[in-house]
This record gives structure tokens, sequence and C-alpha cells, in this order.
């Protein structure tokens, strides 16, 4: 069945407390449900009770401690008729938590065992009204044996512990914050912790642990201090102080997301909790720190206030990506982490987007709500309350936040509460603005400057695509950071803010006796594509001249973009190719030489548009010629630039392994230096790399120069991997890495070495990580995934096949991927139907894959 938004309903019941107690085995797990009901004077007037359930039995139902018949099923609910306004109503339910392989509710995971609940898994449990909008005071038992499980946790605070007969012990803990059953969580296991503590501003001193396998603890100290670091800044950033004396992290190695919010015990990746400078890349450690706040953010962002219903969703998503984002610039320097957001936006949000999955960040509909966990939702939600934040100004939106919490603070609330008290609180008018929130698609602004005697004419227009089930669109408002240069001067009187809130709109600025440089869009103010001629000089000026981080590097972007797109359709003849090409490693020799530049800025500069953000600039995509073209500029400006990379990587060579700023920017100018190399000169490359790779005292260096190894022949290649496997062999994080970057890698053969990995007795199709390493990094290889034989479409739809069954969530998240045919150049795309539609004629699909085919295929 498909769920509208607008059929919204409170539940007829009010659920003011819970007790759960559970006797848990791995094996098998009992659990006796105790909820007290009331009827809900704002519902619908019922002597039902619906309660969810997934997978269940109820093997007993009481009311007010007596067993009762009063009750049916209906399909996987169970429907529990009572005889008056307030009762206390019982289940008991039985489960085999090993068996369990969606990773939903509570299930197994190396010996222990652990919850996730959010969406939807909590009727994996116990039946239940599993919506957001139920909140209840939790009470939890737990009881297990105590040497395979002697650790016993669950939300809120331990209010009683002890031993039983038989090797037995139990513990009860008690959550004071109302919560809706998405926020329960419970660990049982044999785990050790990083204990710690915080004193928030208030003076509550807070009691930390980070709980992990025995041999972990040692690379749990990077998430100490991001969730301590995460702790301050909220406080200062956002007036936001934590509410319970305990804070508990688990890390778990099978787990389907990055991690979850559970109030007062976060469940967490290993992925986003172990790093240490030998087996995490600086990547990696800056995802720790971006995930440990995320989640952290979401105790007021998520958990005092949650959500109304998941049509919602990005209300807390949204808003808490953008609270992370905002935490880590602080952290990690605004200008990089900027434009690696807008990268991460572009390569995942823009290309959803503009295909069959389009949806807008606050959906109409849905089937399957795990469908939903999408980038629109996560990172376009966090850029339309941006946008808010940029119109506002940062004082004026953190009065509307203020007030936002404030005014549903223990309440399930909906995005329009969040805009209301913006309006509010932050005294802005967002009539319009909401359009943000109801209309889909990546809205393109087509600018054009001209200039005549002493004024220059900016010129914008905006069209908003149609996307599925939104065929004609209205304008949106558009807050536009623009700047004019002086050419000569290489500077400008001052940034505006341009409001885009019309089809069209012109504006005319005087005292520009020469025409001046547009800078367009400034920090990315709006989440839009522009599109513009701008000439290569202007491009190559702001490239080098641009006092906006973001607009700087976008220059280049352009520039690079501009004639990738000019290359792959054949547009050049040879000489003028060789003419843009020279002016872009001409653009590159300033940024090398630019003394002003720290290194992450640098490395950014250098970086080239991935290959997905180029078909996303081509209406039809041919992925070989873009590949072909793109791998082509790589290897002439490797070759034109020896010399600089040279000195450039003979000079960040020197700098000392840490993990500031400095040190972080001169591995990545380094890794950068490789690829480049690996395009222009093969075994030099090799050799370098090997070099590297044997010098290596931390994994950002190691793994940068595997990589580049991975996609050449030789026998460094073979060396190097069978050395990092045999290094690192025992940690599965690492050992995921060793899959994904043969998997990700240029080598001609990569499809027949996924196929032998797939075969290889590390890799299980159980563990979300490793999936992910194999296939989710194969899907982004743009040569193999795309090879001209279907080969890497059928691999694709082979391993959804396979998945479909153990773990729904992680076998539809493939789907995307082959559902981008109607892009791609119309050979590539009849196979890719045809994967679809093989996936589509399988029988028993799950909810999740079949939503995602079928939207897919029309
Ligand atoms: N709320 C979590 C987060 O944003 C994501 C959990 C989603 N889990 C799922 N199975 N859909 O951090
Ligand atoms: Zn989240």
């Amino acid at each position: 069945p498909i769920i509208y938004r607008k059929d919204y309903k409170p539940y007829p019941w009010l659920l003011p407390s819970v007790r759960l107690e559970f006797d848990l085995a791995l094996e098998r797990t009992r659990v006796v449900n105790t909820m007290e009901v009331r009827r809900n004077p704002a519902g619908e007037a019922t002597p039902v009770l619906r309660l969810d359930g997934d997978n269940l039995e109820p093997l007993e139902v009481r009311i007010d401690g007596e067993a009762t018949q009063s009750w049916t099923m209906d399909g996987p609910a169970l429907l529990v008729t009572v005889p008056g306004d307030e009762h206390s109503v019982s289940i008991v339910t039985e489960f085999d938590p090993s068996a369990n392989t969606v990773l939903m509710g509570l299930y197994a995971s190396n010996g222990m065992l652990c919850t996730q609940c959010e969406a939807e898994g909590f009727r994996r449990i116990t039946f239940f009204p599993d919506r957001p909008d139920v909140l209840s005071t939790y009470t939890v038992r737990m009881e297990a044996e105590k040497e395979s499980f002697p650790v016993l946790l669950s939300n809120g605070n331990r209010t009683d512990a002890g031993d039983l007969t038989d090797g037995r012990h139990y513990a009860e803990w008690h959550d004071p914050w109302p919560k809706p059953s998405y926020l329960f969580a419970l660990v049982v296991g044999d785990l050790v912790a990083n204990s710690d503590s915080f004193t928030t501003m208030s003076g509550r001193e807070v009691a930390l642990n980070i709980y992990v396998r025995d041999g972990d603890l040692e690379r749990t100290h990077h998430a100490m201090s991001s969730l301590k670091a995460s702790m301050k800044w909220d406080e200062e950033a956002f007036g936001r102080e934590y509410d319970l004396d305990l804070f508990n992290i688990v890390a778990v190695s099978d787990f389907n997301m990055g991690a979850m919010e559970n109030k007062g015990l976060n469940v967490f990746n290993t992925k986003y909790v172990l790093a240490d400078p030998e087996t995490a890349t600086d990547g990696d450690f800056d995802g720790v720190e971006g995930v440990i706040a995320h989640e952290y953010f979401h105790n007021w962002s998520g958990n005092r206030v949650t959500c109304r219903d998941w049509f919602q969703l990005s209300l807390k998503e949204g808003f808490t990506v953008l609270r992370d984002q905002l935490f880590s610039q602080d952290m990690q320097g605004e200008a990089v982490k900027r434009i690696e957001d807008v990268r991460v936006l572009r390569g995942a949000q823009f290309p959803e987007d503009s295909g069959p999955l389009a949806h807008p960040i606050r959906p109409d509909s849905y089937r399957e709500i795990s469908n939903f966990y999408t980038a629109t939702i996560y990172n376009k939600g966090a850029e339309v309350i941006r946008m808010m934040r940029t119109m506002a100004g940062p004082q004026a939106f953190r009065k509307g936040c203020d007030l936002y919490f404030e005014r549903h603070d223990g309440e399930a609330a909906t995005c329009e509460d969040f805009v209301k008290a913006m309006e509010d609180g932050a005294g802005l008018d967002l009539t319009q603005f909401r359009r943000w929130y109801e209309q889909a698609g990546t809205p393109t602004v087509t600018v054009r400057l001209d200039h005549s005697g002493d004024e220059a004419t900016l010129s914008l227009r905006q069209d908003v695509p149609p996307t599925p089930g939104q065929p004609a669109k209205h304008p949106m408002p558009i807050p536009l950071r623009i700047a004019l240069f002086d050419r000569d001067e290489g500077t400008h009187q001052g940034e505006q803010l341009v409001m885009l809130t019309e089809n069209e709109k012109t504006i005319t600025f005087d005292g520009f006796a020469k025409k001046p440089v547009l800078s367009i869009n400034r920090n990315f103010s709006a989440p839009v594509i522009i599109e513009r001629k701008t000439p290569r000089d202007k491009l190559v000026f702001l490239a080098a001249r641009d006092d906006d981080p973001f607009a700087r590097s976008e220059a280049m972007q352009d520039l690079v973009v501009g004639h990738l797109l000019d290359d792959v359709s054949e547009k050049l003849t040879d000489s003028e190719r060789d003419g843009v090409r020279a002016d872009i490693a001409q653009a590159y020799a300033a940024v090398i030489a630019d003394e002003a530049l720290d290194d992450q800025m640098r490395g950014e500069l250098m970086l080239l548009p991935t290959q997905t953000y180029l078909m996303e600039k081509m209406r039809i995509a041919d992925p070989g010629r873009i590949f072909a073209a793109r791998e082509g500029l790589k290897a002439y400006l490797g070759k034109e630039l020896q010399e600089q990379f040279h000195r450039l990587y003979e000079r960040v060579e020197q700098v000392l392994f840490s993990l500031d700023r400095e040190a972080k920017g001169a591995r990545k100018v380094k890794n950068l230096i490789l690829t480049f190399a690996a395009a222009s000169d093969p075994s030099k490359a090799s050799e370098l790399a090997a070099h590297q790779y044997n010098r290596a005292d931390n994994m950002t260096d190691r793994q940068g120069a595997l990589m580049v190894l991975a996609g050449l022949d030789g026998v460094e290649r073979t060396n190097a991997l069978i050395d990092f496997y045999n290094r690192y062999e025992d940690n599965p994080l690492v050992i995921d890495k060793w899959f994904s970057l043969q998997a990700i890698s240029l080598h001609p053969n990569a499809i027949e070495h996924v196929k032998a990995l797939a075969a290889h007795k590390d890799f299980t199709l159980r563990n979300p990580n490793r999936v992910r390493a194999l296939y989710g990094s194969f899907t982004g290889n743009p040569h193999a995934f795309h090879a001209e034989s279907g080969e890497g479409y059928r691999l694709i739809a082979d391993c959804i096949l396979a998945l479909d069954p153990l773990n729904p969530q992680i076998a539809a998240r493939f789907v995307p991927a082959l559902g981008r045919w109607r892009k791609m150049e119309p050979k590539r795309a009849k196979m890719m139907r045809k994967e679809l539609e093989r996936i589509s004629e399988a029988d028993a699909l799950s909810r999740d894959t079949f939503e995602q085919v079928t939207r897919s295929l029309v």
C-alpha cells in the first residue's frame, strides 16, 4: 500500500508509560511489554488498539493483568479491543535474534545483541504503535547470561542491577524523557568502555562511555574528543545542553547505516567510532567527528523535538546535517568543508533530483520509509535550512532556532512548525519559501551580465524542471550571493544578496565604467545549477582571484567542466583542445605556486570534477567517452605539470605526520599528485606509489598509494595488495578498504577482480560494510560499472537479487545506480532497463526493492 502525508491522523490512544522486560539470548529472546494506555482526547473514539507488528505473534495478551482473547490479527498488526478508557495492556513475544539478517529490530552482531529501531524496527521486537508521534516513558528490565553478556545497556539511567541464579544477571534502566519507539535501544554484550566525563554549561556532570570490543579500546580516543567537542559546541552555537547524567555510545560491526541517535544510547557503525592513524585515513577521522556530532546533536533536533510522522523526516535530518556541517566547519576550516559538502550534494543529491526517484524534502507519499533516508532528505534538507540562515543572518537564525526548541520541546513536530518558528523568531516571511519543501527538482538559474556606459545589468532566469508527479513548477525564492569584480584591481565593492523570486529578474548596478567580472552563488548560497557562458579568461581570473573560496574553486571546476563537455561532444579540433588544456594547466600552475593557499585548499582546487558530476551536466551521457576525456586531461596535466608536481610532492613529503590541518593538506596533495602521475606516466607512478606505500606511517598515505597501484599493472601492484591484506587481515574496517579500492580501481580488469573478490573467504553478504565496500564502490567505478558489455549492470542486478531476501534495505540502496538509465546513451540505457526488469520479475521481492525498481522503470 502507498502511504500519504495528507492522511495523517493522531493515534487514538496515549501511552504515557511502557515497561519492557527482556529475557535475552542469541537464539531466543522473550519480551514482555506492558503499556499503560489512555484514550487520546484528540483522537478518534474507538475501543480498538491497533498495534504494529512485523514477523511476530502474540504469545499472550493481558488487559489489566488478566489474560484475554479479545484480540485479532490484521495482517502483521495486532488489534486489541479494550473495554474502557484507561488500561494496562501486556503482550508477550519471542523471536530468534541470530536469524535476523535484516538488521532492524533486535539482532545479533559479533556475539552481542543490539537494536536498530528507526524507522520501523521496534515492531519487530514487540507489538506497539510504532510511529513517532506516540511518546512514552520507558522502563527496561534485561536479563541475560552473565559471562557472554556482562554489559547490559538501555536508554536513560541505570536504576538497578544484580546477579541471578544459574550464571545470569539483570539490569533495569529508566529513561525519564518521553520518546517515540524509534529511539528505543538496548545493547548487551562483552564490551569494554572508554570512560570520560563532561561538565555542561549549567554544571551538570555527565558520564561518557564509548563501548567497543576488547581489542578496539585504543581506537576510541578520537571519537571521545569529538563527542566532548560536540557537547561544548552545541552549548555555544545553539544554546543546547545535554539532559541526562549519562551518555553512552556503542560500536557495532553489522549496521545498516552510519549510526543512530537513540536517547542516551547512541549505536554506531564501527566505521564511525574507531580511528587511529595506522588504520584510518584523514577522511575516516573527519567522518567519525562528523557522525559523532550528528548523532549527539539529534538529542535536541530529533529527540527533544521529534517528528510527527515520517514525512517530516527532514525536520530532524536536514536540520541536524546543517548543524553537523557548521560544527565541522568550525573544527576543520570553513572553506574546505563547504566545498566538500557541495561536492557531496552534487554527487549524490543532484542525480536523485534529476532522476526517477526525485522527491521533495518533505515527500507526499511512500511505500517503504527506509527508501527515504536519502541525500534529498538529509543534504538538500540541510541546504534549505542553510538558505533560511543566509537570508536571516546567523543571529536572527539562532533566534528562530531558539523559538523552535522552546515552542516544541517534548513534542512531535512538523516541518511547517519549524518554518513558522523561523518566521516568528527570525523575522522572515517564508510564505513563498515553503515551496522548497513542496517541489522536487534542482532549479537552474540562467545568468547573463551585460554592460553599457556606466551600468552593469544582471539578468536572471529560473527553471524548475518537471519531476515524477510534478509536471509544472512554481518559481522558487533563490538567495544568490554575488560580487562584481573590477578585473584590473582584482577587488569588488562588497558582497550582496540578491533574491530571485520570480521566473525572471533584471538588476542594474551603476558605477561600472568597465564591465565587471561576476562572481555568483558565492559560498553556494542556493542549491541550484548556475547556467552561464563565462569566457575562459574570466574563469581563469576568478580561479586565481576570487576571495570567496567556494566561488574560486567553482571557477576552477567550471573551467574544467566546460572543456570536458566540449571534448566529449567532439566539438573540438586538436588545436582547440590544446589551447584550452594549456589554459587549464596554467590555472593549475598558478594554484600550485600560490603561496597564500594552504595545502588543503590547494588540494580542493586541484581536484578534477567527478564523473558523476560531469554526467549530471549532460542530457544524455556516454560514460565511456566522459571517462576517456577526463583521463585524457589528467594525463595531459600530469605531463605538462610534471616539474611542478614533482617539486610540490618533494615539499609535502617532508611534512611529518600529525592530524593538524597542514599535515592533512600535505597528504591530500601527495595522493592527488600520484593520481595525475598514474595517468601520464604509469611506470613512474608505480615506482612513486610503491615508495610512498612502503614508507607510509599512516593509513592516508598507505591507502592513497595502494589505490593508485591497484589501477596499474605490475609486480608493485601485486606485492602491495598482498602486503596490505596480510598486515590488516584481522581488522575488518581495513579489509573493507582492501575490497573497496580494488572495486573502484581504474584497472581495466576491475570487473574480473570484483567477481573474484565476491568469492573471497572474507566476503559476505551479511555484513553491510563489506557489501558496500565491494559493490557500493563498484557502482562508483566509472569505467567498470558502465562497461560497454553490460556486465557491470548484470553484476549489480545479481547482487540486488541475492541480497534482497537477506537485507532488503541494503539491496534497495543499489537500485538507484541502475535507475539512472534515462541519462545514458541508448545502448547502455537499454541494458540497465533490462536488468531492472529482470529484478522486477523476481518473486517475493521486498517492499523496499519493489518500490525502488517500480519507480525507476516508469
Ligand atoms: N537517524 C539516523 C541518523 O540520521 C539514521 C537511521 C536510519 N536507519 C534506517 N535503518 N533507516 O543518523
Ligand atoms: Zn540523522
